[in-house]
């Protein structure tokens, strides 16, 4: 296992749509374990595999909750139910936080790490994070989506007292 670089506000890459999987193979599962590793060292909920620079549709997410470590490779939302107003980062945008309105609940199917189908119902802070891990693997940003007025810059001199 290895801590990948994360790719930062600025890096053409995030803006580019990615690939399906077509084989999930040892090089795939490692990179997923490389993924965990790296979300869980800078206290990340999800972590798009275009964010350690590859273009392939892969997500892990790791809420905390019990049954919510997730690995989701090519994932399709296929309903959607209501709205919620949250507060969101993102690991590529360090410093930046903001509101945003993301549906409250979202049905996905999925292949795991197995290349087994897996459908996951999904509600709050896992609904949320599916939905922005989904955005990454189409090139799209939460920046791009706060809502006006709400986007706070944390100044990281000012995190140290
Ligand atoms: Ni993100």
């Amino acid at each position: 296992m290895a801590i990948r670089t994360i790719r930062e506000e600025g890096d053409e890459i995030l803006r580019k749509k990615s690939r399906e999987v077509e084989q999930i193979d040892q090089k795939v599962r490692e990179l997923i374990n490389d993924m965990f590793e790296t979300m869980h060292k800078y206290n990340g909920v999800g972590l798009s595999a275009v964010q350690v620079g590859i273009l392939k549709r892969i997500i892990v997410i790791d809420t905390g909750e019990p049954g919510e470590k997730i690995v989701l490779i090519n994932p399709n939302i296929i309903k959607q139910k209501g709205e919620q107003t949250v507060e969101e980062g993102c690991l590529s945008f360090p410093n930046k936080f903001g509101k945003i309105v993301r549906p409250n609940e979202v049905t996905v199917i999925a292949l795991n790490e197995e290349g087994k189908e897996i459908k996951i119902k999904a509600k709050e802070l896992l609904a949320q994070a599916i939905c922005h891990e989904v955005d990454h693997l189409n090139g799209e940003l939460f920046i791009d989506k706060i809502l006006p007025g709400t986007l706070e810059i944390i100044n990281p001199e000012d995190q140290t007292n």
